[in-house]
């Protein structure tokens, strides 16, 4: 997989960071207003927080970092993804069969929330989860303790955790399962500094992990503050205030997205050169 390094727009990131912070010198009483932290409650970031204080700390888990992604215990690794490849092989016929497995831990409902947010991809993307038949690689999807995944394919039986507790929704299912395709959070892209700022001061002790940055390959997209896979403004907040405001503008919503956005669905259909024809339809 290549790493495409988004050439940093210094000056013009300095210009709006000095105007972000002229102007919230005069409305830092008023920074949350319009912004709740109750109107977050259904998204990504809160959801996974909640679900899991506890996650990986079971027996037989793997450790979980970065809020929801599980990492190697030998290695503590966060990305072996782009180092050794972790792309889901392509079938001649131009799709990528992912097979699956779900516990039978999970109520009728919840088993039906999961097949949704599998199927979800195929209608808009190459990506076919198909039920495990005998192949080597799949995804295991378990209630453990928490909502997490591994970041690409790991090769055989690969856990993704979505816990009874919290995590049976379209969407979580949907961001763990972009984990488990390659992709990481918007938030640590290469480029977001040009358009988010990090408070870590608000950033609660031991979780600033969850803001680093670091090299995706961001496949010429633009930043989506709407990506199912980027944080709210009060992720992992120690104090209420936030710890991610768009630039320059700060009243933008972010993180909120209750479902894959055009441009994750895009992503997808670039980094598995999905046939354009029939998946790129938007104008
Ligand atoms: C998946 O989770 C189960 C239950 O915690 C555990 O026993 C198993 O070892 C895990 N599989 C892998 C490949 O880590
Ligand atoms: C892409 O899809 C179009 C329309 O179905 C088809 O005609 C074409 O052969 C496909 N191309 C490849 C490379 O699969
Ligand atoms: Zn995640």
């Amino acid at each position: 997989m290549h790493i495409r390094f988004q050439i940093a727009l210094l000056f013009g990131t300095f210009c709006s960071v000095q105007s972000f912070i002229i102007k919230a010198s005069y409305e830092s009483s008023a920074e949350n207003e319009g912004y709740l932290l109750k109107d977050d409650d259904f998204s990504v970031s809160t959801l996974l927080e909640r679900a899991n204080l506890n996650a990986g700390k079971g027996e037989n888990e793997p450790l979980v970092m970065f809020g929801d992604i599980a990492v190697d215990t030998d290695l503590k690794n966060a990305d072996p993804c782009t180092a050794r490849g972790c792309l889901w092989p392509k079938a001649p016929d131009g799709n990528v069969y992912v097979p699956f497995r779900i516990s039978s831990a999970y109520s009728a409902r919840e088993r039906n929330t999961i097949m949704q947010g599998l199927a979800s991809f195929a209608s808009s993307t190459c990506i076919r989860f198909v039920p495990l038949d005998r192949q080597e690689d799949f995804v295991d999807i378990q209630s453990l303790s928490g909502c997490f995944s591994f970041v690409g394919r790991r090769g055989q039986g690969q856990n993704v955790s979505l816990s009874r507790r919290g995590c049976v929704f379209t969407h979580i299912v949907q961001h763990e399962l972009l984990h488990a395709l390659g992709f990481d959070h918007e938030q640590t892209r290469s480029d977001r500094d040009q358009n988010v700022r990090i408070l870590l001061e608000n950033v609660m002790q031991g979780q600033e992990s969850n803001f680093r940055r670091i090299r995706t390959n961001n496949l010429g997209t633009p930043y989506d503050y709407n990506s199912v896979m980027h944080y709210g403004r009060f992720a992992f907040s120690s104090n209420g205030q936030p710890t991610i405001l768009p630039i320059p503008d700060e009243n933008a919503v972010i993180g909120r997205a209750s479902q894959m956005s055009t441009l994750d669905i895009r992503r997808v259909n670039l980094l598995y050169r999905c046939n354009s024809t029939i998946y790129d339809k938007e104008p």
